[in-house]
């Protein structure tokens, strides 16, 4: 479980977040959404301790986040993958080199229990054939999907999505909301996602939030936000939206 409860977070003068609170229970997805510059990316790294909260509580597991030592927090990132925009791979080191890196600088396996595992989830979102080649030679859709094998490689229980589908075309989009949707079903991950992307929530989305200056305006599932009738509903979930 992942909760925050009445964050906030300044940046010089301006109120970034003004007290939002959200849970993800286990096990489920829940779509953050909201416009440009709104604060979501704050709120992903208020969970993962890279951002401290002027005042309120971030919690994932029961464990405060904000009130970790050093150790404490090298723990909780173990249990947690983070998927960035455009999957954030090495371009001098292989696909394979880029999925170990997080077991080489997390665990004590052997290299050949490091390369089982780094087979098996290239296997998972269907990379196994290009273990070997450069980021700089794959596609946007297949460097997004290295990058959720990255994520996964250290079994975690949690992981937190960064607009997984920006820049991607809504074919390529499709298959990475499967792949999300899969991670959670198949290996029973909790997801916090982070996106503007409507078909995104309706694909993944157990839960979605609509962040407005700097709380959540508006939560629950796709169906009761898209019959509430309420402006944030239109603007991100109605027709008009992609
Ligand atoms: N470390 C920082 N220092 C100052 N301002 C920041 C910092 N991180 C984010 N911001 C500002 O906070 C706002 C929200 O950023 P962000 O969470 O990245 O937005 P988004 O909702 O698009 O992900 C932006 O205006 C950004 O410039
Ligand atoms: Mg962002």
């Amino acid at each position: 479980m992942i909760e925050l409860n009445d964050v906030k977070k300044q940046f010089g003068d301006r109120q970034i977040l003004a007290g939002i609170s959200l849970s993800v229970p286990r096990g489920m997805n829940y779509v953050l959404m909201g416009p440009s510059g709104s604060g979501k990316s704050v709120t992903l790294r208020n969970i993962i301790g890279i951002v401290r909260p002027d005042s309120g509580s971030v919690r994932v597991g029961g464990m405060e986040v904000p009130t970790m030592d050093r150790d404490q927090l090298m723990a909780l990132r173990r249990r947690m993958g983070y998927l960035f925009q455009n999957g954030a791979l090495i371009n001098w080191l292989s696909v394979a080199q880029n999925v170990a890196l997080p077991l080489q600088e997390h665990s004590k396996l052997s290299s050949s229990e490091v390369d089982d595992r780094v087979q098996d989830v290239l296997r998972m979102v269907g990379m196994q054939n290009s273990a070997e080649q450069s980021p700089t030679d794959i596609s946007g859709g297949m460097k997004l999907r290295v990058g959720l094998a990255r994520a996964l490689v250290t079994q975690p229980e949690y992981v937190l999505y960064d607009e997984p589908n920006a820049g991607l075309d809504p074919i390529i989009s499709h298959q990475i909301h499967e792949l999300i949707a899969e991670v959670r079903d198949r290996l029973g991950v909790t997801g916090l996602i982070v996106t503007h992307s409507r078909a995104c929530a309706v694909h993944c989305g157990d839960r979605i939030g609509i962040l407005e200056n700097g709380r959540i305006g508006l939560e629950g599932s796709v169906a009761e936000l898209t019959s509430s009738g309420h402006p944030l509903a239109k603007a991100f979930l109605g027709s008009g939206a992609d």
